[in-house]
């Protein structure tokens, strides 16, 4: 009955809070015994209460057979002390998050559990090495690290420290499954693999909101439109709150050694800090009203102005000649000296173009053309554009059915820099060996409800265009946060997916 390798029969959860009576939960639902013990006296007891009643509204619901609830519930035992915990394969730790009282439980366990047990934490922010560090056995301690609610979450992170035997990650990988988790396998570093690569989303956002080029309401609208994420940056941030997001962002920028690529903005800061926390606090980016509904302000751009339907490209762009004839424009070739001169830059701002191509910067204006353009457009300007000519051009969209966003000069646009940001870090984590590049996509799609994992994004935009973006964005802006990763400009260089590896 080794843990390593062995089968797995009986579980000990230690910590019955949200975490560990979710684990308990899955663990009992998989065929698994569990001992569930708690410092608290009598917090086992209700936990386990909890629990089965839990399994009895899924039967009442008709998504669980009333013999199976039957079944795990006689599977599920309280353990009225730590010792009592000595005949278990398997301890899962989801006690408060401290290092000194978790290393602490954790040589305990291993003075009570057989040598050849498996001791996991469920630790989000602790380095799994850390925990182990004055265990005997070290080869036999791992994380493995599932996600709020644990019964609607199918991921779980089995990560991996140092010392970790690639026969406890086999065995964890198997459990895990048993649980009816989605596992990945993930190296023992800042933020693992999830809470991580979920830095570039929000803090892109973040950083183009702080350079005052498009408000939180435009920002959200353009990912849910353009890319498909269900949830905007901001009201993504509102729901996890800022008293949680933005100590995990100082947590990991710090871990990877101030890294510029996962610094945060001082606007996280300030929300942070003024108690405007989100939803929990009925104001963050967006207020809260009774029901807890936000109060999101418009995106979208109107005008009433006459439409303006004769424009001129500044240079050769058969997908944007397609697109804008699409919409009932005119498109000419020449300059006429008056009319609005469109151009879909990459990585670009206006500015930049319009003083490289030497055009008249008050009426060229960009389209985004990455992603989807069908339901909403993205229409950026430099300083000192003409405001009736902008106004023109937004009427003409919304007489041709589209919604638009008008937005003030960004290098990348909106969509198209919060993506090349995601896809960015996806690679650097692919490089440097968080996760495989299919476990990275995964994690991310299971962990976050990414529409498509970074890596599959890359590809969607092209590993070439994806370092074009970058390149423009570092040298625009000069700042060391959009330094492509080694993964991405390789690939790129050499034609290759994003997703192969090595
Ligand atoms: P919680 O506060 O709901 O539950 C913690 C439980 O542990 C309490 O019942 C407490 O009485 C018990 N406890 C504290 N010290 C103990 C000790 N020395 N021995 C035995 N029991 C002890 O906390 P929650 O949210 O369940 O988190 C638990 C762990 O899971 C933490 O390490 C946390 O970082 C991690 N985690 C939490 C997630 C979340 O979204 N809440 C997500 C992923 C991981």
């Amino acid at each position: 009955m080794g843990g390593q390798g062995a089968a797995i029969d009986t579980v000990a959860v230690i910590g019955a809070g949200a975490m560990g009576r979710g684990i308990a939960q899955v663990s009992i639902q998989g065929g698994m015994n569990v001992l569930l013990f708690d410092a608290m006296n009598g917090a086992a007891a209700k936990a386990a209460e909890a629990i089965k009643a839990q399994l009895d509204s899924l039967v009442a619901k008709g998504r669980l057979p009333a013999a199976d609830a039957d079944a795990a519930k006689a599977r599920l035992a309280v353990a009225d002390s730590l010792e009592a915990l000595a005949p278990a394969d398997l301890a899962v730790e989801a006690i408060i998050e401290n290092l000194a009282v978790k290393q602490e439980l954790f040589g305990k366990l291993e003075a009570i559990l057989r040598p050849d047990a498996l001791l996991a934490t469920n630790t989000s922010s602790l380095r799994i090495a850390s925990i182990a560090r004055s265990c005997k056995h070290r080869e036999r301690i791992a994380g493995l690290h599932f996600f709020n609610p644990v019964p609607l979450m199918k991921l779980v992170e089995v990560i991996r420290a140092p010392a970790t035997s690639d026969a406890t990650i086999a065995a964890l990988v198997k459990v895990g499954e048993r649980m009816g988790r989605v596992p990945v396998v993930v190296q023992d570093s800042p933020g693992f693999l999830v809470n991580l690569g979920g830095r570039a989303y929000t803090q892109e956002a973040l950083r183009i909101v702080s350079e005052g080029v498009a408000t939180p309401a435009q920002v959200d609208a353009v990912m849910r439109d353009v890319w498909g994420f269900r949830m905007g940056p901001f009201e993504l941030m509102d729901l996890t709150g800022m008293d949680v997001n933005f100590p995990v962002s100082q947590i990991i920028h710090e871990g990877y050694f101030y890294d510029r690529r996962l610094a945060t903005s001082p606007l996280h800061q300030s929300m942070a800090e003024s108690g405007q926390f989100g939803r929990k606090s009925g104001q963050g980016f967006f207020r809260y009203g009774e029901g807890g509904k936000g109060e999101v302000p418009s995106a979208d751009a109107v005008s009433e102005s006459a439409p303006i339907t004769k424009v001129a490209l500044a240079e050769d762009d058969d997908a944007l000649a397609e697109l804008l004839r699409g919409l009932g424009f005119e498109v000419s070739g020449f300059d006429d000296g008056q009319s609005p001169i469109l151009c879909a830059p990459l990585g670009e701002d206006i500015s930049s173009y319009a003083a490289r191509r030497g055009f008249d910067h008050r009426r060229l204006f960009g389209l985004d053309l990455t992603g989807r353009t069908d339901q909403r457009l993205t229409l950026m300007q430099a300083p000192g554009a003409v405001r009736a000519l902008r106004d023109g051009l937004v009427a003409q969209f919304i007489a041709a059915g589209r919604k638009v966003c008008t937005i003030l000069d960004s290098p990348g646009f909106i969509a198209q820099r919060i993506a090349a940001m995601v896809a960015n870090l996806g690679c650097e984590m692919a490089q440097i060996r968080v996760a495989s590049p299919a476990d990275i996509d995964k994690g991310m799609m299971l962990g976050l409800n990414y529409p498509l994992g970074p890596l599959a994004l890359t590809d969607r935009i092209g590993p070439g265009a994806v370092l074009e973006i970058l390149s423009q964005l570092q040298s625009i802006t000069g700042d060391d946060r959009y330094r492509p990763s080694l993964w991405l400009r390789r690939r790129a260089q050499l034609g290759l997916s994003a997703l192969t590896e090595d």
